[in-house]
């Protein structure tokens, strides 16, 4: 192939993929100029065991925590009992933040907007208006098992 035969097959190619380029963008800025964030989804009710989590090496101190699978589990109280622990999706119900718990006022707060929820998930103070969903807790030889 010749150099000048390289270049022009060269540009031909450019344009077809510029041309490609174009069009693309065009479609999609007019299919939706302004779509929704999405929104993450926790773990639905009858989802089964969601994750488990070892009382002998994990979650020793009052307020420790773990998230999995947007769920957070916390460690309210001394003990091994369910009791002693909640778990509620980790995503708040407003406009999908991650919320955290406070110990010293024993509600979980979004700190997006200022939303609290009861340590069972409850609207304790909006804008939420709509409560976390709680996961079931249990505890069989130190191993917590948590579900939906
Ligand atoms: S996203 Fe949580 S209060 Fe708005």
């Amino acid at each position: 192939m010749e150099r000048g035969e390289f270049i022009q097959k060269l540009g031909i190619g450019m344009v077809a993929v510029c041309a490609g380029c174009g069009i693309a963008s065009c479609s999609s800025g007019s299919k939706n100029s302004n779509p929704a964030p999405a929104q993450p989804t926790p773990p639905a009710a009858g989802s089964g065991n969601l994750f488990s989590a070892d009382l002998n090496s994990e979650l020793l101190n009052t307020g420790d925590s773990k998230v999995i699978n947007k769920v957070i589990l916390v460690r309210l109280a001394a003990g091994n009992t369910s009791a002693s622990f909640t778990a509620v999706q980790v995503v708040c119900t407003h406009q999908g933040a991650t919320i955290g718990y406070s110990v010293s006022q024993g509600i979980f707060i979004c700190p997006l907007h200022g939303s609290e929820f009861s340590k069972t998930g409850q609207v304790v103070q909006g804008p939420a208006t709509a409560p976390l969903q709680q996961y079931t807790v249990t505890i069989n030889n130190n191993i917590l098992t948590v579900s939906a």
